[in-house]
């Protein structure tokens, strides 16, 4: 099978698409014939040597697929062959075969083709995670989604539009027209301008009851001071350390110096939460994970999901498809296929 592997840590070119074993599905797994694949920031940041959590280098990154049961392992009904499905996967996805276990899949809705049903997991389960199960928002209840136009953030203002909450983004000008269209109440620059005293003047001075900010460092701050009294602060991700070679260490390492510590007695007396979601490390949560995906899986059904490919780019233009989102050019889900 062809494969994207990324070869080493560095720029774009070092991803190289190789030919690498069919992989065999074992006791409780299926082999999936990957018809596109979930590209995602984390791919981007373990190809700059700024992601601990990726496997050794080569690898072949991909947390997510959407295609077709090809053959299934011991133990598996046999039924399942032939079905489209949707697959979180440990890495390896970015690939013509994949490997999942079972409890790691679900049957692709009919009304999403492959390219959408790819753009489902990490985007959608990150979203509901810090938006339902950890940011506990509700309706009366304002949220600021931060990056609103990429893949989390479009995923985040679906959920929160469903919820019912008063809805505010940051993201670079150009989406900002896309954004309202999708339902996003105000929409905030946040390059060209220092967001913080636009959004309390939109929100009478007071803030929000939830931030989900991705960006680290001294954005974390920042977000921390848009609260509103109750209000929690959902930490999820350190886009701002994004760079290539020395610059992407140097970004890191000043990503770090900058992130600030909340004091429990602080936190208390201000009557504000913070807390942190790390997606990819909930694979021993199978349960927990499976009773999400069927409440997104419901709002699929019920057309409150509505997953947005901005684009699919072919296995062999994976280089162009690194730089489109490094460029800042993606709304919403960026997919491989292959
Ligand atoms: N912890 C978790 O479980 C988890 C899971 C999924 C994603 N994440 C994190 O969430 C963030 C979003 O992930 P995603 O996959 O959905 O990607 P994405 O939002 O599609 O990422 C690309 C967008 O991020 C914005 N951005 C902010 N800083 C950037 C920078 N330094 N370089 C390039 N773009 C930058 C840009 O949009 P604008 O300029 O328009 O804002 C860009 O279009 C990432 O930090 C990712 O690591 C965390």
């Amino acid at each position: 099978m062809r494969a994207i592997v990324t070869t080493r840590n560095g720029d774009v070119d070092v991803l190289k698409v190789e030919t690498r074993p069919d992989p065999v599905p074992g006791k409780g797994e299926v082999l999936i014939r990957v018809k596109a694949a979930g590209l995602n920031f984390a791919d981007i940041l373990a190809r700059q040597g700024l992601y601990p959590d990726g496997p050794p280098k080569p690898c072949v990154m991909g947390y997510e697929v959407a295609g077709i049961v090809e053959a299934v392992g011991n133990e598996v009904d046999r039924a399942l062959a032939g079905k489209p499905v949707v697959a979180m996967t440990r890495f390896g996805g970015q690939a013509e075969l994949v490997v999942a276990p079972l409890n790691q899949i679900f049957e692709k809705p009919e009304q999403l083709n492959f390219e959408e049903g790819a753009a489902v997991p990490v985007n959608y389960l990150t979203a509901w995670a810090l938006l339902v199960t950890m940011g506990g928002l509700n309706r009366e209840e304002a949220v600021l989604i931060h990056n609103a136009g990429g893949g989390v953030g479009l995923a985040a203002l679906d959920i929160a539009k469903h919820i019912g909450a008063r809805t505010y983004g940051t993201a670079s000008p150009s989406k900002h027209d896309f954004l309202k269209a999708r339902g996003l109440d105000h929409a905030i620059d946040y390059r060209g301008q220092n967001w913080l005293p636009v959004l309390l003047e939109l929100t009478g001075g007071r803030g929000v009851e939830l931030v989900i900010d991705p960006l680290g460092g001294s954005s974390w701050k920042k977000s921390y001071r848009a609260l509103r009294t109750t209000g929690r602060m959902g930490v999820f991700g350190m886009s701002t350390a994004s760079a290539s070679g020395i610059r992407g260490k140097l970004r890191a390492m000043k990503a770090l110096a900058q992130t600030p510590r909340f004091h429990p007695l602080a936190l208390m007396n201000r009557n504000r939460g913070v807390f942190g979601l790390n997606l990819g490390h909930m694979w021993g949560e199978g349960e927990k994970v499976a009773g999400w995906t069927g409440e997104i899986v419901r709002g699929i059904n019920e057309g409150w999901i509505r997953p947005h490919v901005d684009r699919a780019f072919p296995f062999d233009q994976v280089a162009d498809a690194h730089r489109y989102i490094e460029a800042r050019k993606n709304i919403g889900k960026v997919v491989l296929v292959p």
